[in-house]
């Protein structure tokens, strides 16, 4: 597959989705096959912004596969105030073999792929979080026998997840249904695209305000009412968004199987304690999977 970079979901056809699902559900089942694929390569990752399963998950996927990890946090100030983001970029191509980043601004995601000589993944950015929606549509993929069948609806925050996952979920005809307050929505930008990927694909893309329109579901997805780097008010962001709870009522509504989310959960927020501890949560699963999602695409982007 020739993908230079991994920027942004909408970059990438349903074929390189369906491929990196492939992969990865392969490099899951068979490791030893893969234990040598990042051998004597090294991948530095910038992270601007707390992490967890991403930087665990790189870190010790990259050592599965042969690799080294380089993580690089903000020992060196804000990327783009001590040197150019471009600099940066040019400095880490001397060394690295690749560059995660997880930034504030998509800005600087596209800059180190322009300046920079060796591959970008982008490991979260205010507008995309293509690491994330790809583990879960392995997640789907694993859950549900035909994935072009599965009716996945996000309830919450128009957001970097809720953006990966409609984007991706329109590439690949998933039918896909958005749930949020009146001004939590998707940008225009960022809507029309989903909009146009699902008629070029035969996906039905529903976005609205009102939660009694959720109707049926496979999967019901939930993310944080708050991400990382927004500004807002937390009263009145808890009261606009109560009615947009993720439950057991919500998911007997929709008569859905699973529940998602990226983590961390804000519980008794954005869903509750009991769904998110019990059996219908894949939370873990998808936690587990950005390993191996994001192992496929080190293994697409530094092997031929
Ligand atoms: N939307 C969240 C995702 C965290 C993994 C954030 O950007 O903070």
């Amino acid at each position: 597959m020739n993908l230079p970079h991994f920027l942004a979901d909408d970059q990438l056809n349903k074929e390189q989705i369906l491929d990196l699902i492939a992969l990865a559900r392969d490099i899951k089942q068979q490791p030893k096959n893969y234990a040598q694929a990042l051998a004597g390569k090294s991948v530095a990752m910038i992270f601007e912004k707390p992490s967890l399963r991403t930087h665990v998950s790189f870190d010790i996927g990259i050592n599965k596969l042969g690799g080294h990890a380089l993580y690089l946090g903000q020992q060196n100030g804000k990327l783009g105030e001590r040197e150019r983001v471009s600099d940066y970029a040019k400095n880490l191509s001397c060394y690295a073999d690749a560059i995660v980043a997880r930034v504030f601004s998509n800005d600087s995601i596209d800059q180190l792929a322009q300046h920079g000589s060796v591959p970008v993944i982008n490991a979260l950015c205010d507008v995309y979080h293509p690491c994330q929606a790809l583990a879960d549509f392995v997640t789907l993929a694993e859950n549900f026998s035909e994935l072009s069948k599965v009716k996945l609806a996000y309830i919450g925050d128009a957001n970097n997840v809720s953006n990966s996952l409609m984007l991706m979920a329109a590439i690949l005809g998933v039918d896909f249904t958005l749930v949020c307050p009146a001004g939590y929505g998707p940008d225009e930008q960022i809507y029309n695209k989903a909009v146009s990927f699902s008629a070029a694909s035969g996906a039905k893309f529903l976005l609205t305000h009102d939660i009694a329109e959720l109707g049926q579901q496979d999967a019901i997805y939930t993310d944080t009412w708050i991400s990382m780097g927004d500004n807002a008010n937390v009263a009145d962001i808890l009261a606009t968004f109560k009615p947009y709870q993720v439950n057991y009522q919500v998911m007997a509504a929709a008569g859905a199987s699973i529940v998602m989310h990226c983590q961390p959960a804000h519980l008794e927020e954005e869903i509750t304690t009991e769904l998110f501890d019990s059996e219908m949560s894949v939370a873990f699963q998808s936690a587990e999977n950005r390993m191996w999602a994001q192992n496929a695409v080190l293994v697409t982007l530094l092997t031929d």
